[in-house]
């Protein structure tokens, strides 16, 4: 019966040439959509964290929220928001980073950290490793230490693994 059993893998829909031509969009939404897809999305993302002393989630907007919450609420945790600019309404902390094309800035409340914190950030796809690197920066500006970083997909090809060759990463799949 075991092989029967479905894998991460068997719930992702690729997307071929969005959002341009060449690329191959690995679509989370069909993950989510499936209750059983879901589940094992962020029992095999909970599984990377065992044994892993952890003070603080921290998800990044908006999809690395959709499996960041349930992961705190399950260990019981604190959960802490990277924003994009202009969302939080307290004292931030900003960084920008570099997209494919062009830039962005990412916030996060000056306070949702406290100096020797351990964080462990969540998102659901590692591409070139821009966004947690710049996530990554903030918390330890704040005193935080980045324990892990856990990713449901990965795409190796961008190489965001070189981009944060000194941080502990780990992801449940990897496509080239
Ligand atoms: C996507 C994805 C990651 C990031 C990965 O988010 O959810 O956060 O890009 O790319 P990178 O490794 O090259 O930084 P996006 O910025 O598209 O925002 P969204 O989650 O709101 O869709
Ligand atoms: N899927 C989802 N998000 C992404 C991708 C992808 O293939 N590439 C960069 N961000």
């Amino acid at each position: 019966e075991d092989c029967k059993k479905k894998k991460i893998e068997d719930y992702v829909r690729s997307i071929p040439d969005f959002p341009q031509e060449g690329i191959i969009f690995r679509d989370v939404t069909s993950i989510l959509e499936d209750a059983d897809g879901f589940a094992l999305a962020v029992d095999s993302m909970q599984k990377l964290l065992e044994g892993v002393d952890v003070d603080v989630i921290v998800g990044t907007e908006s999809r690395g929220f959709i499996f960041g919450a349930p992961i705190a609420y399950n260990l019981h945790k604190p959960l802490v928001l990277v924003r994009k600019k202009g969302k939080l309404p307290c004292e931030t902390v900003e960084q920008s980073y570099d997209l494919e094309y062009g830039s962005a800035v990412i916030e996060m409340h000056k306070d949702s950290i406290k100096p020797g914190q351990k964080v462990v950030i969540v998102d659901d796809l590692i591409a070139t490793g821009g966004t947690v690197e710049a996530a990554a920066k903030l918390i330890e500006g704040l005193g935080g230490e980045v324990v892990k970083l856990v990713f449901l997909m990965e795409l190796a090809g961008l190489k965001g693994r070189e981009k944060l060759e000194k941080y502990d990463v780990q992801s449940v799949i990897c496509y080239e």
